[in-house]
């Protein structure tokens, strides 16, 4: 489990969503979340890692941990695979839009179809999920939802254009999705990590030379892991954020 040492006692037994738990940030995020005794489901398209954290998980948990197989590019199997989860779990207070595809792209390279397929996973699916999520919420009269953002579209990098475009535009979504359904007592917030060495992208990305420039820019001297993001997400799920919504919040060691 995740090493989060503070209790949020009005998670325990909460319905709580999260997309693209089955690796990454979202794993950890999916082990937080049960470790504070929340009943969980998470949304992926990765078969293997899936099955294996929910089997691993729910050993430890006091409610199993569900996994539903979706491809959140396609808008009808995203929205059943909301619909099924609020079944499973009973009831929905949390949403965390987590899943991304943080593909990188040459300016030149990007063609309309990519363009689309970004676009489709990294911004479109937190809209749809979220829609089909609101219902479930409002049920339960009232609920958080938290969406994964990026530093990476206000650090002017320029071998993403399509996934920062996406991550910019969350954050408008965000406080969009804040004004509307603020008055029904659902908040909504972004968290935008920095640099979070995942084995993924230590396989696919990061040399270490980037992480050591990394490091020297940030505040605090370390490489930051998917754990660093639990307590945030944690805190903007429960009450202990019961004012905060519209709002974004940085996890970065102090990069920016
Ligand atoms: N790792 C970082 O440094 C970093 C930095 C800034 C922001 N973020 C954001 O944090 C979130 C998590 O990042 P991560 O590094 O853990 O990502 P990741 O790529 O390791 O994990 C994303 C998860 O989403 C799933 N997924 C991808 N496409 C999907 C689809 N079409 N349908 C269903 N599931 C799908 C993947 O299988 C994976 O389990 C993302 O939104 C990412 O953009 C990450």
């Amino acid at each position: 489990m995740a090493e989060v040492s503070a209790r949020h006692t009005d998670l325990a037994d909460r319905g709580v969503l999260i997309t693209g738990g089955g690796s990454g940030i979202g794993a950890a995020l999916v082990e937080g979340f049960a470790a504070q005794g929340a009943r969980v489901a998470f949304i992926d398209i990765a078969d293997d890692a899936s099955r294996g954290l929910a089997a691993r998980v729910s050993e430890k948990a006091c409610h199993p941990v569900h996994y539903l197989k979706a491809d959140l590019s396609d808008v009808a199997a995203a929205k059943a695979a909301v619909d099924r989860a609020a079944e499973i779990l009973g009831s929905l207070s949390v949403l965390v839009n987590n899943a991304g595809w943080d593909d990188r792209h040459d300016l030149e390279a990007v063609t309309e179809e990519y363009w689309d397929q970004s676009q489709a996973i990294n911004l479109k699916q937190m809209f749809f999920v979220s829609q089909a999520a609101v219902p479930h919420l409002r049920k339960t009269g009232g609920g958080a939802i938290v969406n994964f953002s990026s530093i990476a579209y206000l650090l002017n990098m320029g071998e993403m254009p399509a996934y920062t475009t996406a991550k910019a535009g969350i954050v408008g979504l965000t406080k969009s999705l804040a004004g509307k359904l603020g008055p029904e007592n659902i908040r909504v917030n972004a968290i935008l990590p920095g640099m979070i060495v995942t084995e993924r992208q230590k396989t696919l990305w990061l040399k270490e030379e980037d992480i050591a420039a990394m490091i020297a820019r940030q505040c605090l001297k370390r490489v930051l892991v998917a754990e660093d993001l639990v307590g945030p997400c944690l805190f903007l799920a429960s009450n202990a954020s019961a004012a905060m919504t519209a709002q974004t919040v940085v996890i970065d060691g102090g990069a920016l």
